[in-house]
This record gives structure tokens, sequence and C-alpha cells, in this order.
């Protein structure tokens, strides 16, 4: 039965994961690209300039996810970045965009 039932649990696993959006569109949905872009920095920095910022710095994900939910300022520069809130992307959303930020 478990031999069974194994391959089912993957393969019901594998479509869950391909019905979610990726963390591009979710980003894309959440109206960032109003203030990042991937490569030139905007009202915000780039995507690319945040991960080469973070990228040996350990923690850094939870911390950003920390400080998405509130506010913002005086990382980057004078403009402050308004919080995310959990109708825009929930935790789990938040998280994934985050990675997909910080590993490009
Ligand atoms: C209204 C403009 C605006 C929008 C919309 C916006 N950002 Fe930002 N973002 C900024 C600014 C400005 C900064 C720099 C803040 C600072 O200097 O601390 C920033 C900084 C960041 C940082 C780096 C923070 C740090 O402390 O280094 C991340 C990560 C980030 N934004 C992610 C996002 C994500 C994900 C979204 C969409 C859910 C988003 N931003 C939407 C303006 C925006």
């Amino acid at each position: 039965m478990q031999r069974l039932l194994y391959p089912l649990a993957v393969s019901v696993l594998a479509v869950a994961v391909q019905a979610q959006d990726t963390p591009e569109k979710l980003a894309a949905d959440a109206g960032c690209g109003a203030c990042h872009h991937a490569e030139e920095p905007r009202m915000g920095p780039s995507w690319q300039a945040i991960a080469e910022r973070y990228k040996d710095q350990e923690g850094a994900a939870a911390e950003l996810q920390e400080k998405m939910r509130t506010v913002s300022k005086g990382a980057w520069g004078e403009a402050p970045m308004p919080p995310v809130t959990p109708d825009q992307l929930t935790d789990d959303q938040l998280s994934s965009v985050i990675d997909w930020i910080l590993n490009r």
C-alpha cells in the first residue's frame, strides 16, 4: 500500500507546486515593479543590487521579511518603502519573493 501511496503523494505535490504563481508574478501583481526594476535603480534599489548587498549575510531573508512588514527607510537612501501588507502578499508569498530577489 505504501509503495502505491508514495508516488501518488509526490505527483499531487508536484501539481500543487506548479499551480502556484511564480515569485516573479507575485511581485508583479503586488506592484513591486512600480519602484523596483531588475537591474536599474528606480525609486527603490534594483533586485540585482539588493541581491548583491545581502548575498553573504546570514539571516538576511528573515530580516528583510520583517522589514517589509514595517517601513524600510535609510538602508539605500531617503525614500522610504511602504509596508507590504498581508493582503498584497501572505507570509509564504513574501518569503518566496524575497528568496527570488536574493537568489538571482
Ligand atoms: C512606493 C515604492 C516601492 C514599492 C511599491 C516597493 N518598494 Fe521596495 N523599496 C522602496 C524603497 C524606496 C526602498 C529603499 C528603502 C531604504 O532605503 O531603506 C526599497 C527597498 C526594498 C528592499 C531592500 C530593503 C533593505 O532594507 O535593504 C527590498 C527587499 C524591497 N524593497 C522589496 C520590495 C518588494 C518585494 C515589493 C513589493 C511587494 C516592494 N519592495 C515594493 C520602494 C518601494
